[in-house]
């Protein structure tokens, strides 16, 4: 999933005519723990005007055709860590934290492949990065500004997963409930939930925790007045504008 919001502008230029790097921030949890629904109130609730959100489902490694049969009996584990390509990741992680244009695949759940569809996107100044393996990565953890981690009841992720991709990603709840009990809930217990120790700020209850949602937004709208600090005024932005980025 990709979201943008506003319309496109050129990249920020430091007094010094370098890009001012965009400040990225990453979301963790389970599964249908609400990262998704996080990350689009972060979005409205900024004020800056070039947000782009990137979900770690568009860096899931290809399959091979037999993995892919096995993914439509819900037998493929796409809860390992080893089901991402972290390179992948990284390398447009790295371009768009520079403001180059970089093209993010989009995902479609139900053929377990990329869809036809994918995005170019440059000169973000804000970088959310969403999914259960957003906070795992050494490499990516360094790029990052600040880290979230949502803590949501696994039952009611559960709950609101069958729903979910009975809905919208083409399956049938006992088939949602045989690859929870094999891959996915193991594969929190082990891999995801752990990672809530590399984060900076955790989330109860996703976005029912609307204290805790108001406390993050301003912590992370003031990390961001501070990082932008070192803009220019616009007038002498259009000065440096045709400078080498
Ligand atoms: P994730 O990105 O962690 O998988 P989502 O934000 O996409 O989770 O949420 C999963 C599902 O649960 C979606 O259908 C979403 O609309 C729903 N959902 C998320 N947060 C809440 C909430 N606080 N109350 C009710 N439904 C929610
Ligand atoms: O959006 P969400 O965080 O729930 O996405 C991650 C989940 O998507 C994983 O728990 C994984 O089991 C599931 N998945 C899937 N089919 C795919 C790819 C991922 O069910 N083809």
């Amino acid at each position: 999933t990709l979201m943008l919001r506003s319309a496109g502008r050129p990249p920020w230029y430091t007094p010094d005519g370098q890009n001012l790097p965009a400040y990225m921030i990453g979301i963790a949890g389970a599964s249908a723990s609400g990262k998704t629904s996080v990350a689009r109130r972060i979005v409205e609730s900024m004020d800056v005007p070039w947000v782009v959100i990137v979900s770690m489902d568009s860096f899931y490694r290809q399959l091979t055709p037999e993995e892919s049969r096995q993914a439509f009996l819900n037998n493929h584990d796409f809860d390992h860590p080893s089901s991402y390509d972290y390179g992948t990741a990284l390398a447009a992680l790295e371009h768009l934290k520079q403001g180059l244009a970089t093209q993010v695949s989009q995902y479609d759940f139900s053929t377990h492949s990329p869809s036809s569809e994918s995005q170019y996107v440059y000169g973000a100044s804000v970088i959310i990065v969403e999914g259960i393996f957003a906070l795992y990565d050494p490499k990516l953890l360094a790029m990052m500004d600040v880290k979230i981690f949502v803590d949501t009841d696994s039952d009611v992720c559960l709950a609101r997963r069958i729903r979910r991709d009975v809905a919208e990603r083409g399956r049938d709840p006992l088939g949602v409930l045989q690859q929870y009990d094999r891959f996915v809930k193991p594969a929190f217990d082990g891999f995801v939930r752990p990672t809530m120790n590399n984060a900076d700020i955790i989330i109860p209850r996703g976005l029912d925790n609307e204290v805790a949602i108001g406390l993050m937004i301003q912590h992370v709208q003031r990390r961001l007045d501070a990082h932008n600090a070192v803009l220019m005024r616009p007038a002498l932005v259009r000065r440096f504008r045709d400078l080498p980025g």
